[in-house]
């Protein structure tokens, strides 16, 4: 098959802020996605989406199929962008639609279909103004988000807040630095776990990925934070979490763990692959804190392969899965 990979590449500009990039994919992932596919003897085409204007990209080169990654490049619908291009002119694509990208983007609205799904997800409140009464039922410490972001951008040890003026100082940074509402919720103490799905004509829910901190408190980070993400392995500045995978669970939170992120991939309606957070507290409740659609692909150091690594698979597997799951809803739909 003709294949094109949509993706936004990483770039160095000492002119944006640090984090401006970080959602962005890396030479090293796309080289490794092109190779996967290549192998399995199909031509790829790259279009990096932050250069190539897609809509008169793909009038002029026909494809059968786009295997896509992108972040996108506006704010409030990025990762909607593609696909609803791909869509107006009627290419299939791999991965969750447009709607099911827009609403997963939007943690607030995807956390209220979890809440009415019953499944846990922290206490939360939007804040649009930032002068917006604080929900006086609030448990502290809370944590300030950015509402639309990922890769922890905007997050650090700083947003988690003990007291009211400091929750209004940090909505107010997220706001005017993030140009967008922020999203305060309950901060869950308790063991960091992620649980990547992937479809190859029937559901695979992989071994759950725990995350464990401990061993980074000398830096002063103590969760998945911008700074941990950013530089995890870096020995130096004490940034080497460690993985357990299989996580630490007993064979009953391992299977409410599993049933709370296959319950979130199915109400936000995700195609082929999700990655879900969760941080199970002390009771053993596994608090849902986002779904990622388009999870990192780094073949050495996300942590979606990390997991498919620990059910015995290789990259080229991952990626020869989603493509398939992809080609049969395109059948399906014919
Ligand atoms: N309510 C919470 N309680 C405890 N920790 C939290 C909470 N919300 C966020 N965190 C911590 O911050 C990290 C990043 O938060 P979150 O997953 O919401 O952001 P993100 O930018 O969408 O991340 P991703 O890189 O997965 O796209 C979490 O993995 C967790 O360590
Ligand atoms: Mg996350």
């Amino acid at each position: 098959m003709q294949i094109a990979l949509t993706y936004n590449l990483k770039k160095k500009d000492s002119t944006k802020p640090v984090d401006y990039f970080s959602e962005f994919d890396s030479e090293e992932t796309i080289s490794a996605i092109t190779g996967a596919l290549s192998k399995k003897g199909h031509r790829v085409l790259p279009v990096n989406v932050s250069e190539e204007d897609v809509f008169f990209y793909f009038r002029k080169n026909p494809v059968d199929i786009v295997f896509n990654i992108a972040e996108g490049n506006n704010r409030r619908l990025r990762e909607s962008e593609v696909p609803a291009i791909l869509d107006y002119l009627k290419i299939p694509y791999t991965g969750s639609s447009a709607f099911a990208l827009a609403l997963a983007l939007n943690k607030a609205l995807t956390k209220r279909i979890l809440k009415s799904e019953e499944i846990p997800t922290p206490d939360f409140q939007v804040f649009i103004k930032g002068n917006e009464e604080l929900n006086p039922d609030f448990k502290f410490p809370l944590i300030v988000k950015p509402n639309r972001e990922g890769s922890a951008k905007g997050i650090s040890a700083d947003n988690v807040v003990r007291d009211v003026e400091s929750a209004y100082s940090r909505i107010k940074y997220i706001i005017n630095t993030y140009r967008q509402e922020a999203l305060v919720e309950e901060f869950i103490e308790g063991r960091e776990l992620t649980v990547g799905i992937l479809e190859n004509g029937k559901t695979t829910v992989l071994p759950v990925l725990e995350i464990d901190f401990s061993s980074c408190s000398k830096s002063g980070e103590y969760f998945y934070s911008w700074k941990m993400k950013e530089y995890q392995g870096n020995a130096e500045m004490g940034l080497v979490p460690t993985f357990h995978c299989p996580a630490r669970l007993s064979r009953e939170e391992e299977e409410c763990v599993k049933e709370a992120a296959l319950k979130t991939h199915r109400a936000v309606g995700c195609f082929d692959i999700s990655r879900t957070d969760i941080r199970l507290d002390k009771k053993g409740v596994p608090y849902v804190l986002e779904i990622n659609p388009l999870p990192g692909l780094n073949p050495r150091e996300s942590n979606f392969p990390m997991m498919a690594y620990a059910a015995g698979m290789q990259y080229e597997d991952i990626i020869g899965d989603i493509l398939m799951s992809a080609c049969k809803r395109r059948e399906e739909r014919n």
